[in-house]
Protein backbone atom coordinates (compact mmCIF):
# COMPACT_ATOMS: atom_id res chain seq x y z
CA UNK A 1 0.00 0.00 0.00
CA UNK A 2 1.50 3.23 -0.41
CA UNK A 3 -0.02 6.51 0.91
CA UNK A 4 0.37 9.86 -0.15
CA UNK A 5 -0.09 12.47 2.49
CA UNK A 6 -0.26 15.91 1.53
CA UNK A 7 0.26 18.34 4.25
CA UNK A 8 1.67 21.45 5.82
CA UNK A 9 3.20 19.78 8.84
CA UNK A 10 5.09 16.20 6.68
CA UNK A 11 7.41 16.29 10.06
CA UNK A 12 3.95 15.30 11.89
CA UNK A 13 3.41 12.50 9.48
CA UNK A 14 7.09 10.85 9.43
CA UNK A 15 7.62 10.82 12.87
CA UNK A 16 4.89 8.85 13.49
CA UNK A 17 5.14 6.37 11.07
CA UNK A 18 8.81 6.23 11.07
CA UNK A 19 7.86 4.32 14.15
CA UNK A 20 6.81 0.60 15.67
CA UNK A 21 4.96 -1.48 13.59
CA UNK A 22 4.40 1.23 10.81
CA UNK A 23 8.53 1.76 10.67
CA UNK A 24 8.83 -2.18 10.58
CA UNK A 25 6.43 -2.46 7.39
CA UNK A 26 8.02 0.22 5.66
CA UNK A 27 11.55 -0.56 6.52
CA UNK A 28 10.32 -4.23 5.04
CA UNK A 29 8.73 -2.77 2.06
CA UNK A 30 4.98 -3.66 2.46
CA UNK A 31 3.57 0.06 2.99
CA UNK A 32 4.98 3.13 2.15
CA UNK A 33 4.24 6.80 3.20
CA UNK A 34 5.58 9.57 1.04
CA UNK A 35 4.56 12.91 2.11
CA UNK A 36 3.81 15.78 -0.36
CA UNK A 37 4.10 19.52 1.32
CA UNK A 38 1.43 21.63 0.26
CA UNK A 39 3.75 25.04 0.79
CA UNK A 40 6.27 23.05 -1.97
CA UNK A 41 3.34 24.37 -4.81
CA UNK A 42 2.15 27.74 -3.11
CA UNK A 43 2.56 29.93 -6.13
CA UNK A 44 3.78 33.27 -3.77
CA UNK A 45 6.69 33.97 -3.31
CA UNK A 46 6.56 33.79 0.19
CA UNK A 47 5.23 30.23 0.33
CA UNK A 48 1.90 31.43 1.22
CA UNK A 49 -0.72 28.56 1.14
CA UNK A 50 -3.77 30.20 3.00
CA UNK A 51 -5.88 33.65 3.06
CA UNK A 52 -9.15 35.02 3.60
CA UNK A 53 -12.75 33.93 3.59
CA UNK A 54 -14.95 35.38 1.27
CA UNK A 55 -17.70 36.51 3.18
CA UNK A 56 -15.80 37.40 6.14
CA UNK A 57 -15.49 35.55 9.54
CA UNK A 58 -12.50 34.43 11.95
CA UNK A 59 -9.61 31.87 10.79
CA UNK A 60 -7.98 31.80 6.99
CA UNK A 61 -8.45 28.96 4.49
CA UNK A 62 -6.33 27.36 2.63
CA UNK A 63 -5.76 28.14 -1.46
CA UNK A 64 -7.47 25.35 -3.88
CA UNK A 65 -4.73 26.19 -6.39
CA UNK A 66 -1.52 24.87 -3.91
CA UNK A 67 -4.10 21.96 -2.84
CA UNK A 68 -4.64 21.05 -6.57
CA UNK A 69 -1.34 21.20 -7.77
CA UNK A 70 0.15 18.96 -5.23
CA UNK A 71 -3.11 16.44 -6.09
CA UNK A 72 -2.20 16.00 -9.39
CA UNK A 73 1.43 16.03 -8.72
CA UNK A 74 0.85 12.64 -7.67
CA UNK A 75 -1.77 11.57 -9.93
CA UNK A 76 0.45 12.45 -12.96
CA UNK A 77 3.14 10.31 -11.40
CA UNK A 78 0.90 7.56 -11.05
CA UNK A 79 -0.59 8.40 -14.60
CA UNK A 80 -4.29 7.88 -12.73
CA UNK A 81 -6.28 8.98 -10.16
CA UNK A 82 -6.32 7.17 -6.78
CA UNK A 83 -9.16 7.21 -4.28
CA UNK A 84 -8.29 10.61 -2.39
CA UNK A 85 -9.46 11.38 1.25
CA UNK A 86 -9.88 14.37 2.85
CA UNK A 87 -9.94 14.42 6.49
CA UNK A 88 -12.33 16.82 8.23
CA UNK A 89 -14.96 16.29 10.84
CA UNK A 90 -17.80 16.62 8.05
CA UNK A 91 -16.85 13.28 6.90
CA UNK A 92 -18.64 9.49 7.63
CA UNK A 93 -16.91 8.67 10.94
CA UNK A 94 -14.51 5.54 10.11
CA UNK A 95 -15.51 1.94 11.19
CA UNK A 96 -13.70 -1.12 11.11
CA UNK A 97 -15.62 -2.10 7.83
CA UNK A 98 -14.65 1.65 5.91
CA UNK A 99 -10.63 0.22 6.80
CA UNK A 100 -10.59 -3.21 5.41
CA UNK A 101 -12.55 -1.34 1.99
CA UNK A 102 -9.62 1.03 1.85
CA UNK A 103 -6.90 -1.38 2.53
CA UNK A 104 -7.62 -2.99 -1.06
CA UNK A 105 -6.39 0.01 -2.81
CA UNK A 106 -3.19 0.22 -4.10
CA UNK A 107 -2.54 3.84 -3.36
CA UNK A 108 -4.14 6.39 -1.29
CA UNK A 109 -4.17 10.15 -1.60
CA UNK A 110 -4.88 11.81 1.99
CA UNK A 111 -5.05 15.64 2.23
CA UNK A 112 -5.09 17.49 5.70
CA UNK A 113 -6.55 20.37 6.08
CA UNK A 114 -5.36 23.32 8.39
CA UNK A 115 -7.05 26.50 9.26
CA UNK A 116 -10.99 26.95 8.86
CA UNK A 117 -10.75 24.20 5.97
CA UNK A 118 -9.79 24.32 2.31
CA UNK A 119 -11.07 26.30 -0.48
CA UNK A 120 -14.51 24.38 -1.37
CA UNK A 121 -13.71 24.40 -5.40
CA UNK A 122 -10.85 21.89 -5.04
CA UNK A 123 -12.20 19.77 -2.65
CA UNK A 124 -15.43 19.02 -5.12
CA UNK A 125 -13.16 18.00 -8.09
CA UNK A 126 -10.19 15.80 -6.00
CA UNK A 127 -11.99 14.31 -3.06
CA UNK A 128 -13.63 10.87 -3.03
CA UNK A 129 -14.08 10.59 0.45
CA UNK A 130 -15.15 12.79 3.33
CA UNK A 131 -13.94 11.20 6.49
CA UNK A 132 -13.56 11.84 10.66
CA UNK A 133 -11.90 10.07 13.11
CA UNK A 134 -14.50 10.87 15.15
CA UNK A 135 -16.54 13.59 16.13
CA UNK A 136 -14.63 16.28 17.94
CA UNK A 137 -12.40 19.09 16.38
CA UNK A 138 -8.62 18.66 16.09
CA UNK A 139 -6.29 21.30 15.04
CA UNK A 140 -5.45 19.22 11.64
CA UNK A 141 -6.23 16.76 9.68
CA UNK A 142 -3.10 14.81 10.30
CA UNK A 143 -3.81 12.28 13.51
CA UNK A 144 -7.02 11.63 11.25
CA UNK A 145 -4.29 10.47 8.22
CA UNK A 146 -2.14 8.52 10.71
CA UNK A 147 -5.38 7.45 12.56
CA UNK A 148 -5.91 5.73 8.71
CA UNK A 149 -2.67 4.52 8.20
CA UNK A 150 -2.72 2.72 10.79
CA UNK A 151 -5.48 0.93 11.02
CA UNK A 152 -5.49 0.20 6.88
CA UNK A 153 -2.17 -1.01 7.22
CA UNK A 154 -2.71 -3.90 9.92
CA UNK A 155 -4.98 -5.40 6.58
CA UNK A 156 -1.60 -4.78 3.77
CA UNK A 157 -0.64 -8.37 3.88
CA UNK A 158 2.90 -8.64 5.71
CA UNK A 159 2.02 -5.83 8.43
CA UNK A 160 1.59 -8.14 11.18
CA UNK A 161 3.16 -10.98 12.33
CA UNK A 162 1.60 -14.23 12.80
CA UNK A 163 1.26 -13.43 16.72
CA UNK A 164 -0.07 -9.73 15.85
CA UNK A 165 -2.43 -10.68 13.49
CA UNK A 166 -5.61 -11.87 14.33
CA UNK A 167 -8.10 -13.38 12.20
CA UNK A 168 -10.87 -12.59 14.11
CA UNK A 169 -11.21 -8.49 15.30
CA UNK A 170 -12.61 -6.60 17.75
CA UNK A 171 -15.75 -4.96 16.09
CA UNK A 172 -15.84 -7.40 13.49
CA UNK A 173 -19.22 -8.77 14.51
CA UNK A 174 -19.77 -5.02 16.20
CA UNK A 175 -18.97 -7.01 19.59
CA UNK A 176 -16.01 -5.88 21.67
CA UNK A 177 -13.77 -8.15 22.39
CA UNK A 178 -13.76 -10.63 25.58
CA UNK A 179 -11.32 -9.59 28.41
CA UNK A 180 -7.82 -11.54 27.95
CA UNK A 181 -5.51 -13.02 30.82
CA UNK A 182 -1.69 -14.37 30.94
CA UNK A 183 0.06 -15.95 34.02
CA UNK A 184 0.25 -15.76 36.68
CA UNK A 185 -3.07 -17.47 37.47
CA UNK A 186 -3.62 -15.89 41.01
CA UNK A 187 -3.09 -12.03 41.41
CA UNK A 188 -3.67 -9.98 44.25
CA UNK A 189 -6.55 -12.32 45.05
CA UNK A 190 -7.80 -12.58 41.25
CA UNK A 191 -8.25 -15.86 39.64
CA UNK A 192 -7.78 -16.51 35.98
CA UNK A 193 -11.69 -17.94 34.92
CA UNK A 194 -11.58 -21.60 35.43
CA UNK A 195 -13.48 -22.21 31.55
CA UNK A 196 -9.98 -20.80 30.56
CA UNK A 197 -7.55 -23.52 32.16
CA UNK A 198 -10.09 -26.38 31.27
CA UNK A 199 -8.48 -27.06 27.79
CA UNK A 200 -11.97 -27.84 25.96
CA UNK A 201 -12.21 -24.93 23.07
CA UNK A 202 -15.47 -25.14 22.46
CA UNK A 203 -16.40 -24.11 25.92
CA UNK A 204 -13.91 -21.43 26.38
CA UNK A 205 -15.41 -20.11 22.43
CA UNK A 206 -19.04 -20.23 23.99
CA UNK A 207 -17.55 -18.05 27.21
CA UNK A 208 -16.10 -15.82 25.16
CA UNK A 209 -18.65 -14.99 22.79
CA UNK A 210 -20.53 -14.63 25.79
CA UNK A 211 -17.82 -12.43 27.53
CA UNK A 212 -17.79 -9.99 24.24
CA UNK A 213 -21.96 -9.54 24.42
CA UNK A 214 -22.10 -9.01 28.02
CA UNK A 215 -19.38 -6.66 27.82
CA UNK A 216 -20.53 -4.87 24.33
CA UNK A 217 -24.20 -4.48 26.12
CA UNK A 218 -22.61 -2.82 29.00
CA UNK A 219 -19.99 -0.50 27.56
CA UNK A 220 -21.11 0.35 23.95
CA UNK A 221 -24.90 -0.79 23.52
CA UNK A 222 -25.38 1.09 20.58
CA UNK A 223 -22.67 -1.34 18.48
CA UNK A 224 -25.07 -4.07 19.48
CA UNK A 225 -27.93 -2.69 17.58
CA UNK A 226 -25.47 -3.28 14.48
CA UNK A 227 -24.44 -6.80 15.60
CA UNK A 228 -25.51 -9.62 13.76
CA UNK A 229 -25.38 -13.51 14.56
CA UNK A 230 -24.53 -15.58 11.35
CA UNK A 231 -26.60 -18.72 10.88
CA UNK A 232 -25.37 -20.62 7.61
CA UNK A 233 -27.21 -22.82 6.52
CA UNK A 234 -26.23 -25.04 3.28
CA UNK A 235 -26.98 -28.22 0.90
CA UNK A 236 -25.02 -29.56 -1.36
CA UNK A 237 -21.91 -31.49 -1.70
CA UNK A 238 -18.48 -30.89 -0.25
CA UNK A 239 -17.77 -27.60 -2.54
CA UNK A 240 -20.62 -26.30 -0.78
CA UNK A 241 -20.06 -27.40 2.44
CA UNK A 242 -16.32 -25.70 2.20
CA UNK A 243 -17.83 -22.73 0.97
CA UNK A 244 -20.07 -22.15 3.89
CA UNK A 245 -17.39 -22.53 6.44
CA UNK A 246 -14.99 -20.61 4.79
CA UNK A 247 -17.43 -17.84 3.73
CA UNK A 248 -18.93 -17.86 7.21
CA UNK A 249 -15.70 -17.64 9.14
CA UNK A 250 -15.03 -15.05 7.13
CA UNK A 251 -17.90 -13.25 7.89
CA UNK A 252 -17.84 -13.96 11.68
CA UNK A 253 -16.14 -15.33 14.68
CA UNK A 254 -19.42 -16.59 15.54
CA UNK A 255 -21.38 -18.28 12.98
CA UNK A 256 -23.16 -20.97 13.42
CA UNK A 257 -23.49 -23.76 10.29
CA UNK A 258 -26.40 -26.12 9.93
CA UNK A 259 -26.06 -28.78 7.13
CA UNK A 260 -29.38 -28.60 5.91
CA UNK A 261 -28.27 -32.32 3.83
CA UNK A 262 -29.35 -33.37 7.03
CA UNK A 263 -32.67 -34.78 6.90
CA UNK A 264 -33.31 -34.26 10.79
CA UNK A 265 -32.26 -30.59 10.26
CA UNK A 266 -34.67 -29.83 7.32
CA UNK A 267 -37.46 -31.28 9.65
CA UNK A 268 -36.79 -29.10 12.46
CA UNK A 269 -38.10 -25.60 13.27
CA UNK A 270 -35.07 -23.45 13.08
CA UNK A 271 -36.82 -19.78 14.19
CA UNK A 272 -33.87 -16.40 13.83
CA UNK A 273 -34.60 -13.31 15.40
CA UNK A 274 -34.31 -9.35 14.11
CA UNK A 275 -30.15 -9.71 15.00
CA UNK A 276 -29.73 -12.93 13.32
CA UNK A 277 -28.23 -13.34 9.51
CA UNK A 278 -29.01 -16.12 7.62
CA UNK A 279 -27.28 -16.74 5.24
CA UNK A 280 -27.51 -18.82 2.83
CA UNK A 281 -25.62 -21.40 1.00
CA UNK A 282 -27.24 -23.62 -2.44
CA UNK A 283 -25.83 -25.64 -5.46
CA UNK A 284 -27.50 -23.46 -8.55
CA UNK A 285 -28.11 -27.10 -9.81
CA UNK A 286 -31.50 -28.16 -8.02
CA UNK A 287 -31.50 -31.07 -5.25
CA UNK A 288 -33.96 -33.77 -5.53
CA UNK A 289 -36.03 -32.17 -3.07
CA UNK A 290 -37.35 -29.05 -3.88
CA UNK A 291 -36.40 -25.75 -1.94
CA UNK A 292 -39.63 -25.08 -0.56
CA UNK A 293 -39.49 -28.78 0.94
CA UNK A 294 -36.46 -28.02 2.47
CA UNK A 295 -36.49 -24.74 3.77
CA UNK A 296 -40.13 -24.66 5.26
CA UNK A 297 -39.52 -24.79 9.00
CA UNK A 298 -36.87 -22.30 8.28
CA UNK A 299 -38.65 -19.04 10.48
CA UNK A 300 -37.37 -15.32 10.63
CA UNK A 301 -38.82 -12.44 12.09
CA UNK A 302 -37.69 -9.88 9.58
CA UNK A 303 -34.06 -11.28 9.71
CA UNK A 304 -32.14 -10.51 6.71
CA UNK A 305 -30.56 -12.76 4.33
CA UNK A 306 -28.08 -13.43 1.53
CA UNK A 307 -27.72 -15.93 -0.88
CA UNK A 308 -25.17 -17.41 -2.02
CA UNK A 309 -25.30 -19.71 -5.34
CA UNK A 310 -22.70 -21.76 -6.21
CA UNK A 311 -23.40 -21.94 -10.09
CA UNK A 312 -26.27 -20.43 -11.86
CA UNK A 313 -29.69 -21.91 -11.14
CA UNK A 314 -32.56 -21.47 -12.91
CA UNK A 315 -34.49 -18.23 -12.72
CA UNK A 316 -37.47 -19.56 -11.67
CA UNK A 317 -36.43 -21.55 -9.14
CA UNK A 318 -34.48 -18.08 -7.81
CA UNK A 319 -37.62 -16.46 -7.57
CA UNK A 320 -39.80 -18.64 -5.77
CA UNK A 321 -37.51 -19.00 -3.45
CA UNK A 322 -36.86 -15.43 -2.67
CA UNK A 323 -40.55 -15.17 -2.32
CA UNK A 324 -40.55 -17.79 -0.32
CA UNK A 325 -38.02 -16.52 2.02
CA UNK A 326 -39.66 -13.58 2.56
CA UNK A 327 -43.23 -15.44 3.38
CA UNK A 328 -41.36 -17.10 6.10
CA UNK A 329 -39.84 -13.44 7.92
CA UNK A 330 -36.76 -12.98 6.16
CA UNK A 331 -35.58 -9.60 4.25
CA UNK A 332 -33.31 -10.13 1.15
CA UNK A 333 -30.19 -8.52 1.51
CA UNK A 334 -28.57 -9.58 -1.30
CA UNK A 335 -27.73 -12.43 -3.78
CA UNK A 336 -24.49 -13.84 -5.02
CA UNK A 337 -23.56 -15.93 -7.75
CA UNK A 338 -20.21 -17.65 -7.42
CA UNK A 339 -18.35 -20.52 -9.58
CA UNK A 340 -18.85 -23.75 -8.13
CA UNK A 341 -15.52 -23.56 -5.63
CA UNK A 342 -14.67 -20.60 -3.52
CA UNK A 343 -11.39 -19.29 -3.02
CA UNK A 344 -9.88 -17.90 0.05
CA UNK A 345 -9.46 -14.26 -1.66
CA UNK A 346 -13.28 -14.47 -2.94
CA UNK A 347 -14.76 -15.33 0.07
CA UNK A 348 -13.13 -12.30 1.80
CA UNK A 349 -14.75 -9.85 -0.96
CA UNK A 350 -17.86 -11.59 -0.03
CA UNK A 351 -17.65 -11.78 3.10
CA UNK A 352 -16.83 -7.63 3.37
CA UNK A 353 -19.66 -7.59 0.86
CA UNK A 354 -22.05 -8.93 3.21
CA UNK A 355 -20.71 -6.95 6.38
CA UNK A 356 -20.79 -3.66 3.88
CA UNK A 357 -24.83 -4.22 3.34
CA UNK A 358 -25.26 -5.21 7.05
CA UNK A 359 -23.95 -1.94 8.29
CA UNK A 360 -26.42 -0.11 5.51
CA UNK A 361 -29.57 -1.70 7.71
N1 LIG B 1 -9.72 17.40 11.10
C1 LIG B 1 -10.22 18.10 12.15
N2 LIG B 1 -11.01 17.35 12.90
C2 LIG B 1 -11.02 16.10 12.32
C3 LIG B 1 -11.66 14.88 12.65
N3 LIG B 1 -12.47 14.74 13.69
N4 LIG B 1 -11.46 13.84 11.83
C4 LIG B 1 -10.68 13.96 10.75
N5 LIG B 1 -10.05 15.07 10.41
C5 LIG B 1 -10.22 16.15 11.18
Amino acid sequence: MKYYVLTLFPEMIQQAAGASILGRAAKNGFIDVETVNIRDFSANRHRRVDDYPYGGGAGMVMEAEPVWRAVRSVEERLGHRPRAVYLTPQGKVLNQTMVEEFAREEELILLCGHYEGIDERVLEETVTDYVSIGDYVLTGGELGALVMIDAISRFVPGVLSNEESSQFESLQDNLLEYPHYTRPEIWHDRRVPEVLLSGDHRKIEEWRHEKSLERTRQRRPDLLRKSYQVICVYRGGEEAAAAAGLLTGKVTRYGKLLDFNRKKLRKQRVSLGKQDLLLLVLPGRQEEEGDSESFRNLRGDESPCVLVWLGEPEPERKKQLAELLEKQGFRMLAEFFLEKEMGEAQAGELALGIRRKLEEL
